[in-house]
Order: structure tokens, then sequence, then C-alpha cells
């Protein structure tokens, strides 16, 4: 009979909070890839999760990702040896037996809907991983999916959890910029395709969307949470892949230029409910350092957030806030909040206490759908070439 306390997930309230070990919760890992080991290690750090099973497409992947976690896992006090295998998340979310309560879905972009829909329609939780989906259609599905079930399903978006973050929000919140009306989306890499684990991230029928969808969702997710998850109305976009389909840009593998499929730069001006509008670009690759800071416009002042690195969560150094006092401009610099516990862990454990007590996800897929919509706004009108309407179906 045991008991846990620990740190809260939200450590800068310093609220303690108690683990409850009696219920273990029984974990599925679809996909073994990079980011199922960050699932992985955060896993190994609830006292309240049994990891009892593994799906990978490609065989041996899983057999082998536990094989190499086990001694890890061994010095937390997990036992691998009854952990299951399967050929796919259907076998997996088919085997009755295995009871699971929840899965990780660390599967690539094109394979986030399907399996995300496929163990919510058997009742099981999903932390499905960013970006939500490809297509709005999908991100649809999904929610329907979740809708019916009743079960939880919350978006892999850990930054979500950085205290920095968190203070972007209620900076917003507090009045202090008025009324926002226009924002900026900088940043982006000079050089990071990522291909260090071979090609998902950059052909179409996996990535399904480049840096927009990969590195695009977590900026997007900065603004948009920060200004209370706007309904988005319209977009015009534009997408390019001179980076990418260069095989200069892999000296070591110029075969990756002819199966990149997907963008590696993208653009975009979106109008939002409330009138605010969003001037929105993200690059993998780039002949420029960042295309510069993220800023909010507002009638009462602005804020500056020096270019962040994304999917890390942090920002990129002290923010500044532009305001008139009394007649005077004035600019105040804003410390960087320390984030004192691991944002992985963080995703991980919110999720868990959601599953467990029933509570809302931490990050509800009706607000990362708006996300969606963007992304598939700025591709959409980027392939036809003109601004279109962004029409979110009933969920
Ligand atoms: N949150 C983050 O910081 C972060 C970081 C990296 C990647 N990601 C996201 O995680 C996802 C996976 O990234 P990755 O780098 O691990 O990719 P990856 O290609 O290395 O791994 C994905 C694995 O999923 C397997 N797979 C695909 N469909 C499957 C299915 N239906 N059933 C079982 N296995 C299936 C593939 O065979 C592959 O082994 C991407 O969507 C990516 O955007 C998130």
């Amino acid at each position: 009979m045991g008991t846990q306390t620990s740190l809260d997930a939200f450590k800068e309230n310093q609220e303690t909070k108690t683990i409850d070990t009696n219920r273990k919760l029984r974990i599925g890992i679809i996909g073994t890839g990079w980011i199922a080991g960050a699932h992985m290690q955060s896993y190994l750090k609830q006292p309240d999760v049994e990891i009892v099973a593994a799906a990978d497409l490609i065989p041996g992947k899983a057999e082998k990702f536990f094989a190499s976690w086990k001694n890890e896992a061994e010095k937390k006090g997990f036992d691998f040896s009854a952990v299951k295998f399967y050929p796919s998340h259907k076998e997996m979310l088919d085997d009755e037996s295995l009871k699971l309560d929840a899965v990780s879905v660390c599967t690539y972009n094109r394979q986030h809907a399907e399996p995300a829909i496929y163990a919510l329609n058997k009742g099981v939780s999903v932390l499905l991983e960013k970006p939500f989906t490809v297509t709005l259609d999908e991100a649809v599905e999904v929610c329907r999916a979740e809708k019916k079930s009743g079960a939880i399903l919350s978006i892999g978006f850990q930054p979500r959890m950085d205290a920095n973050m968190k203070e972007i929000k209620r900076i917003v919140e507090s009045g202090a910029l008025g009324k926002v009306y226009y924002i900026t989306i900088g940043g982006g890499r000079r050089r990071g395709i990522p291909t260090p684990f071979g090609g998902t991230f950059i052909m179409k029928n996996t990535g399904g969307l480049g840096a927009l969808g990969d590195i695009g969702c977590y900026a997007l997710d900065m603004v948009l949470h920060a200004i209370g998850d706007p309904k988005p109305l319209t977009a015009s976009g534009y997408t390019s892949d001179f980076f990418g389909k260069d095989p200069a840009t892999y000296p070591n593998h110029p075969e990756y230029a002819d199966i990149f499929g997907v963008d590696d730069f993208a653009c975009g001006f979106v109008r939002v409910e409330g009138g605010v509008v969003i001037d929105f670009r993200t690059a993998w690759a780039m002949n420029l350092d960042t295309m510069g800071d993220t800023i909010i416009m507002g009638t009462k002042g602005s804020l500056r957030i020096p270019s962040t690195e994304c999917w890390n969560g942090s920002v990129g150094g002290p923010m500044t806030l532009y305001t008139e006092v009394a007649g005077l401009q004035t600019e105040t610099k804003l410390p960087i909040l320390p984030q004192n516990e691991d944002l992985f862990y963080l995703k991980i454990r919110t999720f868990l206490d959601a599953v467990k007590n029933g509570t809302p996800a931490p990050v509800p897929s009706s607000q990362i759908l708006y996300n969606q919509a963007i992304l598939d706004g700025i591709a959409r009108s980027a392939a036809l070439g003109h601004e279109i309407n962004i029409e979110i179906p009933e969920i």
C-alpha cells in the first residue's frame, strides 16, 4: 500500500502532491523511435505506472528498444520481462488481455490519427505526440473519437509546462498589453532539417508536414494559447523546399534530397477571432540566423519574446515589455523564470493525473484543434496560391 510524495507538476507553486501508488496505470507505447525514448525516461520516474506493451511497424524494433532500456528500468524497479510486443497499434489494442489504461502514440505524423482513433474507440486514453495530426480533417476525426470515448486525450506540447511560457499567458491575461491586435512569430533554424534517425520527418507519406508542422506548431501554440486559443478564420500561406531538395544540404546523405517531400520553410498571414492577425514564419533551414523575435502587440503594451528553440519551450532571453507610463515610453526587462522540473516529466505526469482522476487533459485537443486548423490552412493556401477561409466542422 503506498503513496509517494513529490513536488507538484507545477513546481513554481511549490505545492506538494501525493501520487497514489495503489492503482498502477497500464501503459502501452506505440512507435519506438526517438521520442519514445523521452516518454520511456519519464515513465520510469513514475511510481504508479506499469509499462506492459509496445508496438512498432518495423520488425524487432520495439524489442530492441526495450532491451536498450532494461538496465535503467531495473534500477528504477520496473520489470520488463512480461512486456508484450506487437507489429502495429492494431494488434496491441485488440489484445484485451493487456487491460491498457493509456498509450503513448509516438509514431510519425502521418500515423498520429489512426492509432489515436483506434485507441480511443477502445476506451484507452491517449498521449499523442505533436503536431496533433497532418490535416484538419484528421484532427476533427480524433476529436470526435475522443468525445465518444470519454477517455482522456492530451497532445504532447511539453512547452506548455514551462514557467516562461505560462508567464507569457499571464502577462496577456493581466491586461498589461491592452487589446492584442498583431502578432509576429520569429525564430526558425539556420540549418536543422531533422534527419539524424532517417527520413521519416522529410517524406510526405510519414512526415506529411515539414517545418510548418514540426516546429511551427510550437511557435503557434506559444502565442495562440497566450491570447486564449481564438478560432482561426482565414489563412494566406506560402511554403518552399529549396534546402530540402538540394543534395548539398546533406553531404553524407545526398539521397535525402530525392525523398524530401515536405516544406523546409513556411509563412502565413492568419486572421483569428477577436480582430487579431498572426504573421507566422518558420524554417528548418534558411540563409539567416533567425527570422527575429516573437512580438505580441497591444493597445497598451507590447511584448518582445527573444527567438526561441521552440521544442524545449524556453524563451531565448529576457522578454521586454514596452508600455507608456504618464506619457513616458518605458521598457521593462522581465527576468527569465527558473524551470525546475523536466518538461517531459511534467508532460507525462500531468497526463497520468488526468487519466487517474478523470480531470481535463493538460493539453486539450479542443485548443490544439485550432493550431492544426492554422497549419492546415497555411498548407492548403500555399498549394492553391491564394487566401482561404478556415472552416472547422462541428465535433
Ligand atoms: N515532443 C517533442 O519534443 C518531440 C520531439 C521529437 C519528435 N516528436 C514527435 O514524435 C513523433 C515521432 O518522432 P520520432 O522522431 O520518434 O520518429 P521516428 O520515425 O524515429 O519513430 C516513429 C516510429 O513509429 C513507428 N510507427 C509508425 N506507425 C506505427 C504504427 N501504426 N504502429 C506502430 N508503430 C508505428 C515507426 O516504425 C517508427 O519506428 C513525430 O510526430 C514527432 O513530431 C516530438
